[in-house]
Parts: structure tokens; sequence; C-alpha cells
């Protein structure tokens, strides 16, 4: 009992100092604590059909691995054909490619056709692909790209897949990023068209909007079964962080996590048995608090005029 109270203080404190808990420290302490939960059985994905989008980098590609050694069919959701052939020349078990620009609602609608015709029921969707623009970008449909990326795209796929989904206990993983923890819910600008764009505010007031969706997609997903996670995979060396984030690459490089530390959370809520409670933001297999001490939290009608936005966005019936 006093184990487990110590080792929970020592992982929130791990949270709060925020370099440590994110950094490879944190993974490596809370994988030592008595409180970590068992890794998931091997073959414990026989059977089972995981969608993982932007599984051509860093952690994505990780992800797909991880799932693939655990025995699951891996789809990979791919804006690039060609580098996820090499991706599935690599795994360990069996792969089917999708090819869909998550930043494009009409791609997006495209793939989720094809995959409504003819993918078999799906079991878990990780939407772990990412970018940060370095201008500010907009959509085919005239919307700030991080939120079309990490948002838009991600609730109209999964709405979309329903069919696919329901009935079968799935669970729907969306990576957010600790940035989150930064930035309010832009209820009052969703498209980033006042102000001057920063390319790390945009993917964090994306990256809190997912986290902030969380209750909403809860409820709408409840009824087909689904459970919903947000997870944060600390900080991981990924070609993504290389490219769009140089000098904190630089600076932090030696105490980043590797990807594979990066996807654990995600490989872990997909393969966990008993299936963990959704609803809430996952990091290191365990759930956090989606603000530190009440900062950036939004109220109750900001979430659902955001929700609104998204709906609208995406043609959904909120
Ligand atoms: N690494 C970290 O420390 C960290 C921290 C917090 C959160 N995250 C989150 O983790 C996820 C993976 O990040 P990463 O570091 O692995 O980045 P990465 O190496 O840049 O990989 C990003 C993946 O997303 C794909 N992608 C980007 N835009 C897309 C689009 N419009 N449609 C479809 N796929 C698209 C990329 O495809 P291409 O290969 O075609 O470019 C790539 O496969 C992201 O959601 C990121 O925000 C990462």
């Amino acid at each position: 009992m006093v184990l487990a109270a110590l080792s929970g203080a020592l992982d929130t404190a791990l949270d709060r100092t925020v370099v440590p808990g994110f950094s490879k420290i944190g993974y490596a302490v809370r994988r030592r604590l008595p409180s970590w939960p068992a890794d998931p059985r091997p073959g414990s994905l026989v059977g089972k059909h995981v969608v993982v989008t932007g599984a051509t980098s860093g952690l994505g590609t990780a992800t797909a691995h991880q799932l693939s050694d655990l025995g699951a069919h891996v789809h990979l959701v791919v804006r690039n054909a060609d580098k996820a052939e090499k991706v599935a020349r690599e795994l360990t078990g069996p792969s089917t490619t999708w090819v869909c620009d998550l930043g494009d609602l009409d791609s997006v609608r495209a793939c989720a056709e094809a995959m409504l015709a003819d993918a078999p029921p799906i079991d878990a969707i990780v939407h772990n692909a990412g970018a940060m623009p370095p201008e500010r970008t907009e959509s085919p449909q005239g919307h700030e790209l991080s939120m079309s990326i990490h948002v838009l795209g991600p609730v109209l796929l999964t709405d979309l897949l329903l069919p696919k989904l329901e009935g079968h206990d799935a669970r729907v993983v969306l990576v957010t990023s600790g940035g989150m923890y930064a930035q309010a819910l832009p209820v009052d600008d969703p498209d980033y068209e006042r102000g001057d764009y920063a390319p790390a505010t945009a993917y964090a007031r994306s990256k809190r909007t997912q986290v902030e969706l969380l209750p909403v997609l809860t409820v709408r997903w409840a009824a087909a079964g689904i459970a919903v996670y947000v997870m944060h995979p600390g900080w991981a060396a990924t070609p993504g962080v290389t490219e769009s984030l140089p000098t904190f690459d630089k600076v932090m490089g030696p105490i980043l996590r590797d990807a594979d530390e990066g996807a654990d959370t995600s490989t872990w809520l997909v393969a966990a048995s008993p299936r963990p409670r959704g609803g809430g933001l996952w990091m290191d297999r365990r759930e956090r608090s989606t603000s530190f001490f009440g900062r950036n939290s939004p109220t109750s009608d900001e979430r659902r005029r955001m929700w609104q936005w998204v709906a609208s966005a995406t043609g959904l019936t909120p």
C-alpha cells in the first residue's frame, strides 16, 4: 500500500517537473515502478485489425512494428504508398496500405469509402499522423492545416468507419502532445486567422482540441462500444522533431526517448487486457491530468462550441 502510494507520488512528481517526466528519464524510472502495468501478452493481437495513421515515419512506424510483433494485421493509413511499402516489408506480420491525406477531408472520405468496401472489421485505430506546418497553411477545405490533420481528419475518419468499429469493444487512440498543456482551446479562432502565426502554437492548439473533445467523442462513440483515449508520447527522437524543432532536438537530443518508448502507450492502450477505461488522457500507461493546476481548462460551453465547429467543418451531425 505504502509502496503503491510512493510510486504514484513519484510518477506524478515526474509529470509536474516536465523535463524529466517527458524525457527518457521519466520512461526509464516509471518502467521500474511497481505500479507499471504488465506488458501485453505475446500474441495478444493475433486476429485483430489495427489502423495506424502516419505509419511511414517516427512513432507511427514504431507503433506499426509493436502491433505487428503482437500479432496484429496492421492497416497503414499513409499519404505516401512507396514509403509504406518499405515499412510493410519490415513488419513481422501482415499489413494493408490505404492512401489518405488526413489534412484533406475529401481524401479522408475517399479512404473511408475504400475501407468500408474492402476492409475487415476494425479493432482499433491509432490516430498518429501529425505535422507542424512552418507557415500558416490551409487545407483544401480552407482550414488551418494542423487543426485539419490532428482533429478534423481523425474525427471524420473514425465517424465514417463506425460500421467497421461497432459491436466489438474497439479502441480509438488520438496521439496528442504535452505541448497542449501550454495552450487554451482556440474556440474563438479555430482556424488561426488572428494574430501572428507561430507553428508551435498552432500545433499545440490543435493538440489541446483533441484532448478537450475527448468527453464529446466518448459519448458520441459509446453506442458503438468504442473506448476513446488521448495519449501523449513524451518527447521522442523522430524525423518530425528533427525537422520541425531543430534547436529543441539539438539541446534535448541526449535525453529524448527513442521512437519505441514514445509509441509504447499507444500500443499498450490497443493491446492491454482488460481494455483500459476510455475517456482519459494517458502517458506512460497511466491516466494523467489534462491541465496543470487547472490552467487552460475550458468551460463545458467552450467545449460544446468547439465541437459544433468541428461537426460543421466535417459535415457531421453534432
Ligand atoms: N516525437 C515527439 O516527441 C512527439 C511529441 C508529442 C507528440 N508527437 C505526435 O506524435 C505523432 C507522430 O509524430 P512523429 O514525431 O513520429 O513525427 P514524424 O516523424 O514527422 O511522422 C509523422 C507522420 O505523420 C504523417 N503525416 C503528416 N501529415 C500527414 C497528412 N496530412 N496525412 C497523412 N499522414 C501525414 C507523416 O507522413 P510522411 O512520412 O508522408 O511525411 C509521417 O508518417 C504526431 O501526431 C506528433 O504530433 C510526437
